[in-house]
This record gives C-alpha cells, structure tokens and sequence, in this order.
C-alpha cells in the first residue's frame, strides 16, 4: 500500500463536516488510506476547534492574514506535509498560491446545487434563505474542485433532496446536512484514493 494522503481540512464554523470526514476515515475507509493531518480554522472560538481537540487532530488557528502570507502558509502546508485540502464551511477565499499549489487535490463542499444559489455572499443559511425564497422544488450539494473563482472549479457530485412548499430556511438546512453527513466523506476518501495512486 502507498503512503497515506496527508488531508488538511480548512472550516470556519460548527465543523461538523469535518468530523464526519476525520471519523470517516479512520472507521470507514478501508484499506485506510487517508487521514486528516489537521484542521486551519480562520475563527478564533470556532465550534470545529473544540471538535478537532476532542478528536486529537492538530489544529491550527490563524488569521486571514496570516493564511494570505505565502511563506508562512506554505511554511505551515511544508510542515504537516499536506497532500490535499478540503474546505468543509471555509468562509474564505483561498489565496491563489494554495489553489495554484494544490490544484486537483483542493474540495469544496457547497450546500446548493451549483451553479444555482452560488457565488459571493451564498454561504451558510443564506443559501437555503434564498432556495426557499426563490420556491424551489428541489436544492443539494456539490461538492466540487477549488478555482480561483468563488464557488468555480468542476463539479464531482451534486446530490439533490426534495423542498416542499412547508419547508423552511431550518428544515432545508437539515436536509443539506444529512445529504453532506452522507456523501462527502466517501467522495473526500475517494478522491484521496485517486491522488494516492
Ligand atoms: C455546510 O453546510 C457546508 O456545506 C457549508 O457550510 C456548512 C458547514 O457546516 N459550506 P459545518 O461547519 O461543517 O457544520
């Protein structure tokens, strides 16, 4: 077997995805072949610290500046010798340097079914906001490769969920996040399998 794909998960909030994908891999995947070397979280106080301290995952905080600093971040990625990256609740944009560096090993997840309810400002509850606002019959997520543009990059899976007309910002949320629980660890674990070959 090869050596196991570093992944560093970058999240911003709750980090609930990001457990699920360091759970995943160390329970799920088989062979193992993957693991979450640590998480970068821009927000101090983060639900996703608390998480990654109770899962023993490295995690370092640090600015935007901070991850904007090319000798530093690539300093940091050197480090923990990172073989990919997966934003999971990530609400920055990645500096050019770390697309360009990890271009094909970089995943975003967005809870809409892209290129629908996408782009600057579409993140979190906004997005389910607007897909109940606009009356629409069915939303998702994508999960897809980081460009340079927001919300950019080629999809590799989009799954969908009905909207009924009683449903709500909340309940549509709840249902992104059970197709997120379901789907992105294995597609993360597999598009490590791809880069480890
Ligand atoms: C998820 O809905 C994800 O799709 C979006 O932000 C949310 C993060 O949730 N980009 P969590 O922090 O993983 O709980």
């Amino acid at each position: 077997m090869g050596k196991m794909v570093r992944i560093a998960v970058f999240a911003s909030g709750n980090g609930s995805n990001a457990e699920n994908i360091i759970e995943y891999l160390r329970t799920q995947a088989t062979p193992a072949h993957a693991e979450v070397a640590c998480v970068v979280c821009n927000k101090p106080g983060a639900g996703v610290i608390e998480r990654a301290r109770r899962l023993g995952v490295p995690c370092r905080v640090m600015s935007a500046a901070e991850i904007r600093d090319e000798a530093l971040m690539g300093g940091v990625m050197d480090e923990e010798a990172i073989d990919m990256v997966v934003l999971a609740g990530f609400l920055m944009m990645v500096p050019p340097f770390l697309v360009e560096r990890y271009r094909g090993r970089m995943l975003n997840i967005h809870p809409s079914l892209l290129p629908k309810f996408g782009g600057k400002g579409m993140y979190g509850r906004h997005v389910h906001e607007a897909v109940v606002a606009a009356g629409e019959r069915e939303t998702g997520i994508t999960i897809h490769h980081v460009s340079e543009e927001c919300d950019g990059g080629s999809v590799i899976f989009q799954a969908s969920v009905a909207v009924a007309p009683s449903d709500t910002p909340a309940s549509v949320e709840a249902k992104v996040h059970t197709l997120e629980r379901l789907h992105f660890p294995r597609i993360v674990a597999e598009t490590a399998a791809r880069i480890a070959m």
